[in-house]
């Protein structure tokens, strides 16, 4: 099957490598074009515009930054909109607040197209691994024709039900990672101040009821400050703030999560947004009486 795949940042750069690897035929576009060439070498082809790759292609796959990027890519000039037409499907896995999801269904759909919101749980490993989860929800007949590319990235996806649906549970999800990820840097720091060795730390922590991969995977390189970037702490920041707004239109009291999404925003006004969200280890450190 022809995949057309828009966004070859960290995440769909792995993903789409994995679609070629399993044997779909991929055409790809990025918006800086010079990321598209070590998918060329191994055998996409380049679409120039996402109206071209769609025009191409059966199935168009998206994974980028934000809810801004997401529109731009479907409604600017050169768009998804464009090209979109019956028979075609668009699969937006870029984690985006359920309004934008609405809203790139509604213009897709209008034009004859079906439409799949799919945002993954699992970061740069899990998606070099082609071990994602795949939170999909929206036109289930696409769904399904998108079974096999889904497991060619993924180690299981989900049907969730209508539009908004995957966006809403990995907000959720996300929301849970990034106060946890908040508690862990207190941790580091508090066990580190008080006298104990970090290291110590981890390897009690991963020995009882709380021990989780993520702990065990970013803990040591925390510790020697290495945070190269895995999830750019500027997107967790960003789904902070879009799970805090799911938490107001829900009546939901989040005051966890808001102060977890306060240490993100100064660890990116201390201008590590780029770097991988462990980063707001940064902040707590920065801390001194
Ligand atoms: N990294 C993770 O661990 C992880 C895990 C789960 C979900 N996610 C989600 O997956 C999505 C991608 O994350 P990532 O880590 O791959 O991010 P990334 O490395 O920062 O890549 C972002 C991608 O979006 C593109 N982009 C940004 N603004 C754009 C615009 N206005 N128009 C068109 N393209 C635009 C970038 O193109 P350029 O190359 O031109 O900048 C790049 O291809 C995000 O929604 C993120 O929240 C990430």
């Amino acid at each position: 099957m022809e995949i057309g795949f828009l966004g070859l940042g960290i995440m769909g750069k792995a993903m789409s490598m994995n679609l070629i690897k399993k044997g779909f035929k991929v055409t790809v576009w990025n918006r800086t074009l010079s990321r598209c060439d070590e998918l060329v070498e191994m055998g996409a082809s380049v679409g120039e515009t996402p109206a071209a790759v769609v025009k191409k292609c059966k199935i168009t796959i998206a994974m980028v930054s934000d809810p801004a990027a997401a529109l731009s890519v479907v409604f600017d000039k050169d768009g998804v909109l464009e090209e979109i037409s019956s028979g075609k499907g668009y699969v937006d896995m870029s984690t985006v607040d359920p309004e934008t999801s609405s809203k790139i269904s509604e213009a897709i759909t209008s034009k004859g197209g079906s439409f799949v919101e799919a945002p993954v749980s699992g970061s740069k490993q899990p998606a070099e691994a082609a071990l994602l989860v795949i939170l999909a929800a929206g036109d289930k007949a696409l769904y399904e024709e998108a079974i096999p590319a889904f497991n060619a990235m993924g180690k299981k996806s989900f049907y969730l039900g209508p539009i908004g649906n995957g966006a809403r549970m990995k907000l959720v999800v996300n929301m849970i990672m990034g106060s946890m990820m908040n508690a862990f840097s207190e941790g580091i720091v508090l066990a580190d101040r008080s006298g104990l060795n970090p290291s110590d730390l981890l390897d009690v922590l991963d020995l009882g009821a709380i021990a989780t991969p993520m702990f065990k995977g970013k803990g040591p390189n925390m510790i020697k400050s290495n945070f190269s970037p895995a999830f750019p702490l500027k997107h967790q920041q960003k789904d902070m703030r879009l799970a805090l707004a799911l938490g107001d239109e829900n009546a939901v009291s989040m005051p966890i999560a808001a102060a977890a999404n306060e240490a993100f925003k100064k660890a990116r006004s201390m201008g590590l947004g780029d770097l991988d969200f462990s980063a707001v280890h940064e902040v707590v450190k920065q801390h001194k009486d």
